[in-house]
């Protein structure tokens, strides 16, 4: 229960009440911050962590806006950084018993939330965490030291059905949250919705990807799904733990790319029946993992509507080619 784990104090609740407020579709509230929507707690987290957060040069962010595929980017990441102590060959490597929630964890939920003041220490080498914060609200830490980044980003109306469903079932106290699917387009149109509006989320890191190419690294969900062992080495190469010839006639990048596929994981005993500390149930960070599920849902002019606003907020970016 989030009201449990989370203390808000005097300054944080004055800027909260000062800013514009909206329906939540989890929790009954959100609010505008610098241009982005986000719920209290979230805002609060970012806050802490930009704070307090001391990004070391091996260390890696994977940001990712909320049901871009974060949990198969931990995944893949831990998986191609430890192969050597995890062999992704091996019966007993740590994704077949965890969820990659529990082994990467969250800046926000899994560190700042439990704790103002957490033992960074206790971050595996390097440390991989994860955040959902938007590019503006990183620790400075993160853009200073020679950490690495990588953001993923995803079909923007995948990523709306993705939510729409995870919201409905991940809702707290009973909260009635979005009710429909009109509702939601609605409020996504709009930009409303947690870490929202996605299109300046995805732009503001694809910008800095583009000036720090060495430092962010920018890659789709699609691409994925579509090259996966290709997108594997570019990663591996970013990082600086690129495949060697005896890896790759080992048959590694496969290894990797079946171990962390959405078959092998959403079908493991962890992730059917187990839970996170916070009491979000592990399988709900699994639906279909597929690309173009928004075609069974929306209705052509919900598509016109997505596509219009999207489109007209990242023409000239580069990023619709
Ligand atoms: P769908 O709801 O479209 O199925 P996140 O991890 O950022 O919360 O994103 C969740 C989305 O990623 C869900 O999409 C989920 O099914 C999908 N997903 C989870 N694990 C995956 C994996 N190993 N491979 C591909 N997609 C995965």
């Amino acid at each position: 229960d989030e009201k449990i784990l989370y203390q808000e104090d005097d300054d944080f609740k004055k800027l909260i009440t000062s800013l514009p407020r909206e329906k939540g579709w989890r929790v009954p509230d959100i609010y505008q911050f610098q241009g982005f929507w986000y719920h209290s707690l979230m805002l609060n987290c970012f806050f802490e962590s930009q704070k307090h957060f001391e990004a070391q040069d091996s260390d890696i962010v994977l940001a990712t806006f909320p049901k871009c595929g974060t949990t198969w980017l931990k995944a893949l990441v831990f998986t191609i950084v430890n192969r050597k102590k995890h062999s992704p060959f091996s019966q007993e490597h740590p994704l077949l018993t965890s969820n990659p929630h529990a082994i990467v964890r969250s800046l926000e939920f899994d560190i700042f939330l439990p704790n103002r003041t957490p033992d960074l220490s206790s971050l595996t080498t390097p440390g991989i965490v994860a955040t959902h914060s938007n590019f503006g609200l990183l620790a400075n830490s993160i853009l200073e030291t020679k950490c690495r980044i990588i953001y993923l980003c995803r079909n923007p109306k995948d990523t709306f059905i993705s939510y729409f469903h995870y919201a409905k079932k991940s809702r707290f106290n009973y909260y009635e949250g979005i009710s429909s699917i009109e509702e939601g387009v609605d409020m996504f149109c709009k930009g409303m919705i947690p870490c929202g509006p996605i299109w300046n989320h995805v732009l503001d890191y694809w910008k800095a990807s583009l000036d720090s190419p060495d430092k962010i690294f920018f890659v789709t969900y699609e691409e994925l799904q579509s090259e996966p062992v290709s997108m594997l080495r570019r990663m591996a190469d970013f990082l600086g733990y690129s495949f060697s010839d005896e890896e790759e006639e080992s048959g590694m990048v496969d290894a990797i790319v079946k171990l962390c596929s959405f078959e092998k994981l959403s079908n493991l005993k962890v992730n059917v029946d187990g839970k996170a500390g916070y009491g979000l149930e592990y399988k709900h960070y699994f639906r279909k993992g597929g690309v173009g599920d928004w075609k069974n849902h929306l209705t052509n002019e919900m598509v016109e509507r997505m596509d219009a606003v999207v489109e007209e907020k990242l023409q000239g970016s580069g990023l619709m080619e």
